[in-house]
């Protein structure tokens, strides 16, 4: 394929990306990690699918950063994933050395990629991603407002018995306990759910978004969610190989927009072929000004130590 995009890690985030990515025909995969044969084993596995699934991209493993040269896209999932009990911002000091390394190393040998960054805690992990390759900002994307917006579009349909085709929905802020959904900003079929739903049923799905990733890891017991976040960040691949001006709720570095200055936050952006091409600044209420303020200080408090 035209295209090359590496996923760095392969656990379960990062293979299944792998999956989709090549079952979607999208591009050429290298996908790496430091475990022997593991990336090696899961890209022969995907491979091996190829013929059933019909698709010509090209999927390989290898426990070497240097397969990363001349991606078009880096994907960064690697990390340790979060366990029961503990939060994201515990996997804070380990992710964010892992995190700066692969980015030092792989900015040289694919000094044109856009990075999209998946490892916890997120909006952190993109500024020490950011600050590690010296790229423009346009160039470092943290995946966490599909996914959460993903989830709250689903809990939408399935609690109003619709088609999910039908529902959009923002989730603005940080990936974490203070992230921000925005019911009068998410629609079925146009029509806001604020005029849809009783009040205290949006609180209860807004609650349910909150705290998707923990339900998640509560049920499995031993890792975390990555079925919905590997569709989540092919989304964002798919638009910016396809140069599709999509407009998804994205982590990105703020100078500025919602009066926030040095942070990565998530908003509404437009991805295409330049990754972030425009930041949308949509109204917020005085209340949601507030949400979108606290949850600043719990990311400006988690990215300090990186500063
Ligand atoms: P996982 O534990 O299944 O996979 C992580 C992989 O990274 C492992 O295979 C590990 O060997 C590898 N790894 C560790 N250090 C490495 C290095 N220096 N170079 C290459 N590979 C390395 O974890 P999972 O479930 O795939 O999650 C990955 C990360 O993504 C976690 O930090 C998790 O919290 C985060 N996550 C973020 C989401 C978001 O919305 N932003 C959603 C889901 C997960
Ligand atoms: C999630 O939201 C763990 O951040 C991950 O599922």
């Amino acid at each position: 394929m035209d295209k090359k995009v590496t996923v760095i890690g392969a656990g379960n985030v990062g293979a299944t990306l792998a999956q989709r990515l090549a079952e979607k025909e999208l591009c050429d995969v290298a996908l790496i990690d430091t475990v022997e044969g593991l990336a090696q084993g899961k890209a022969l596995d995907i491979l091996q699918a190829s013929p059933v699934e019909i698709h010509d991209a090209d999927i390989y493993g290898s426990n070497s950063l240097d397969s990363s040269g001349g991606s078009d896209i880096i994907v960064i999932t690697a990390g340790i994933a979060r366990q029961p009990g503990m939060s994201r911002d515990d996997l804070l000091n380990t992710n964010s050395e892992i995190v700066s390394k692969i980015t030092n190393e792989v900015k040289l040998l694919s000094p044109n990629a856009i990075l999209i960054i998946v490892t916890n805690p997120l909006d952190a992990m993109c500024y020490a991603a950011l600050k590690a390759s010296g790229f423009e900002k346009n160039r470092v994307i943290g995946m966490a407002g599909a996914l959460d917006s993903a989830r709250f579009r689903t809990f939408i349909a399935q609690e109003l018995g619709v088609s999910m085709e039908n529902v959009t929905a923002f989730v603005l802020g940080g990936h974490g306990d203070t992230m921000v959904p925005l019911p009068r900003y998410s629609t079925v079929a146009g029509i806001p759910i604020t005029h849809l739903l009783p009040g205290e049923r949006i609180n209860s799905l807004v609650e349910r978004t909150k705290n998707g990733g923990a339900e998640i890891v509560s049920l499995l017991k031993t890792g975390s969610a990555y079925y919905a976040p590997s569709a989540a960040t092919a989304e964002m691949v798919e638009a910016i190989l396809k140069d599709k001006k999509k407009i998804i709720p994205c982590s990105a570095y703020l100078e500025g927009e919602y009066g926030i200055r040095g942070l990565f936050m998530g908003v509404p952006v437009k991805l295409g072929s330049q990754g972030i091409e425009q930041i949308i600044q949509i109204k917020l209420s005085a209340e949601e000004k507030e949400m979108f303020s606290k949850s600043a200080v719990a990311i400006k408090e988690l990215t300090s130590p990186l500063m």
